[in-house]
């Protein structure tokens, strides 16, 4: 096995609370076993385009591990990879000059943090001849083979303290109130969140929703005395005969970016429950500000293990939580794929039977 001098480490996609946990354990943990770490700025750009690498002590991570953000920088474009850039060695293709890169800069493995497009760009260049490690990051808690990301715990309280909050102008004002979350084409943040904060109402894009039985659920509350309702709903939820709302279309590498369905949901709930109907979008606040104690464990569980990987020669592998323990995963049977809410799941059912309506 060769052994490992130097490796690179680089956060992408959308950022979540404690991608910088994740970045200081490697930091740690590769240092202490004599390795040196180089930072890679704005994911992959790092070794595509120059300037953007520097080395990362143990004392450029002091106090980072409480820190949002990502002390990387990070980009959310897309696969970057056949792009023909320019670069001093003349033009190439973004791939092409990420492996030629890697080699130049001596480095013997790198660590990407992200989410699925994340991942799945770093399989490309794994399939490439780059030895790495992933690490799974994303508030939507959608990655196939890991029981849970870290961000996604941070995400749930910022959701919950919101409905929270919620409750008392919405009882104060007999109103309905609705939440959107985000979650991309999955609903756990709504369903954690809505079922933390005793929502009367989840919207999830797992279960498509008909307006109708959202207003006879309110209508049942107003008969039981409830004069108001609580209704979280997430991004990508999708009407039984209709389509989610979306903000912009999808362009180029670049997805469809999600939200608006709060906004259209308050707009027909109003007539038809004939009550005031107001609406927040909670957007990024949800990926802002400290992470949870449980985000920061995960991150530095996660960050730890996948040295341990780059140590033992194991690549090509994502580090997945699987209580107790974390443990590598091919990273071949992780993209591509996205975790959604089954349906019989025990909250799904337990909401269910506390009274909680999906819409459907
Ligand atoms: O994947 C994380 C996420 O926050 C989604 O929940 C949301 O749809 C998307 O990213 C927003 O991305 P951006 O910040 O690029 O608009």
């Amino acid at each position: 096995m060769k052994s490992v001098r130097r490796i690179g480490v680089l956060t992408g996609g959308g950022d979540a609370p404690g991608l910088n946990a994740v970045i200081r354990a490697v930091v740690k943990a590769a240092c202490n076993a004599g390795i040196e770490v180089i930072g890679l700025k704005d994911s992959f750009d790092g070794l595509a385009y120059p300037g953007r690498t520097r080395i990362l002590r143990p004392n450029n991570v002091t106090g980072i591990l409480r820190l949002g953000g990502t002390i990387l920088g990070t980009t959310n474009k897309g696969n970057p990879i056949d792009k023909v850039i320019d670069t001093p060695d003349g033009q190439m293709t973004y791939g092409d000059r990420v492996v030629q890169m890697f080699g130049r800069e001596k480095l013997d493995s790198l660590v990407c943090i992200g989410g699925d497009g994340t991942l799945a760009i770093s399989y490309e260049f794994h399939k490439r001849g780059i030895p790495l490690v992933g690490v799974p990051k994303t508030i939507d808690n959608d990655i196939v083979g890991t029981d849970s990301c870290f961000g996604f715990d941070t995400a749930v309280v910022c959701a919950t303290d919101a409905i929270d909050r919620l409750h008392s102008t919405a009882e104060a004002h007999k109103r309905i109130m609705l939440v959107e979350v985000m979650g991309r084409n999955s609903g756990w943040i709504a369903l954690h969140a809505g079922v933390a904060g005793g929502a009367d109402i989840i919207v999830i894009p797992e279960i498509p929703y008909d307006v109708n039985q959202i207003v006879a659920q309110v209508k049942d509350r107003e008969h039981m005395g409830a004069k108001f309702s609580i209704i979280v709903v997430a991004e990508g939820a999708t009407p039984k005969d209709g389509r989610r709302t979306i903000i912009a279309e999808a362009q180029g590498a670049r997805l469809e970016r999600l939200g608006g369905v709060a906004a259209r949901l308050a707009a027909e709930l109003e007539p038809l429950s004939g009550k005031e109907t107001r609406y927040v979008v909670l957007g990024h606040l949800q990926r802002g500000g400290a992470p949870t104690p449980f985000d920061r464990m995960l991150a530095t569980r996660l960050g730890g293990t996948a040295v341990e990987m780059v140590r033992n020669g194991i690549f090509g592998v994502m580090v997945a939580n699987r209580p107790p323990s974390i443990v590598p995963v091919p990273l071949s049977e992780v993209v591509g794929r996205s975790r959604t809410v089954p349906l019989d799941s025990d909250l799904v059912k337990t909401a269910r039977a506390l009274g909680v309506t999906f819409g459907d």
